[in-house]
């Protein structure tokens, strides 16, 4: 079987990874999908500058060609993403006050979204359990909340009302938060924690999950158990590895991610951020399981003989 198939016999959820139409049309690239990946998140096409380039004006053709070969493929979809400060439409960040961002932008955008993406998406949710991620990239790397239009207008507040929100929009969803430079036990990582338990504590049940990108360097694996060891004891139900892609993707470094995936109860799965290394948007690394020609690479055997 493929990585989807024995990583689910391990109990895991899921083996990801991220697609777009641009993507879908590269056939070496769907027979390796249909294979090997139980899961796609949209790497574009979800989000804010994509889905709203203008305030009202929605576009989903993109986002529903990915949702609808997942679905006829049988993949599970991990939505990307709701409210992020990067990729976002001018309109939104040219916003500035309070009553404007909330009930346009961060109340109202999300049902609709729901209503405008359609029944598909939201049956495609309810039927295979899939994860929207609310709240991306929010922290400096002190932990402390980053300067964006949605913390400069509304403080903290902003993910809570982010994902009520969501969870409005789609109570079936998986609703994460989740970041980048969460690859071992430091500031960061306790920053997001606290902010978890402190949102959660407030309005219980409010974030469901905490994801990590790992975008790792070479040699950058080391953390990767004790940044899941942390995440998972936070107030959350589960933890996922969201966008992993590691520079040179030496099978050592795969094999002690995916590892620390299996160790952590709470880990329920792993997206890798694309396929093969020529669509990486990180390409120049070679930081994918599968080459230019959509071969394996000896890190997609390391972990295959792991599971
Ligand atoms: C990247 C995509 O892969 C690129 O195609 C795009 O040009 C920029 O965004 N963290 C994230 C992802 O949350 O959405 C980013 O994806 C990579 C960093």
């Amino acid at each position: 079987g493929g990585l989807q198939v024995k990583f689910r016999a391990k109990g895991k959820i899921y083996f990801g990874t991220c697609a777009d139409p641009n993507t879908l049309n590269i056939a070496s690239n769907t027979n390796v999908l249909k294979k090997d990946f139980g899961q796609l998140t949209p790497e574009n096409s979800m989000k804010w500058d994509a889905t709203e380039p203008s305030r009202g004006n929605f576009n989903f053709g993109n986002a529903d060609t990915l949702v609808n070969w997942a679905t006829s493929n049988g993949k599970l979809i991990r939505g990307h993403t709701l409210v992020w400060h990067s990729q976002l439409p001018g309109w939104v960040n040219n916003i500035n006050d309070r009553n404007t961002l909330v009930c346009v932008n961060l109340r109202q955008n999300p049902l609709e979204m729901k209503v405008l993406i359609s029944s598909k998406l939201q049956t495609t949710v309810i039927q295979n359990h899939a994860q929207s991620v609310a709240g991306r990239e929010i922290f400096n790397e002190d932990g402390s909340l980053r300067s964006s239009v949605f913390s400069r207008v509304l403080g903290e507040s902003f993910v809570t009302i982010a994902f009520q929100a969501a969870r409005k929009a789609d109570p079936a969803a998986v609703l994460y938060i989740n970041d980048y430079n969460l690859d071992s036990a430091n500031a960061k990582v306790r920053g997001l924690v606290n902010l978890v338990n402190r949102v959660n504590q407030a309005n219980p049940g409010t974030i469901d999950g905490a994801g990590t990108q790992m975008h790792l360097q070479a040699n950058g694996a080391g953390g990767a158990q004790a940044a899941l060891n942390a995440l998972a004891a936070a107030d959350v139900k589960e933890v996922a590895i969201t966008e992993l892609d590691i520079v040179n993707a030496s099978a050592n470094d795969y094999t002690a991610v995916v590892r620390a995936c299996l160790n952590t109860p709470k880990c329920v799965g792993i997206t890798v951020w694309g396929v093969s290394d020529a669509n990486s948007w990180r390409s120049g690394s070679n930081p994918l399981l599968f080459d230019r020609s959509y071969n394996p690479k000896a890190a997609y055997t390391a972990i295959i003989n792991m599971l």
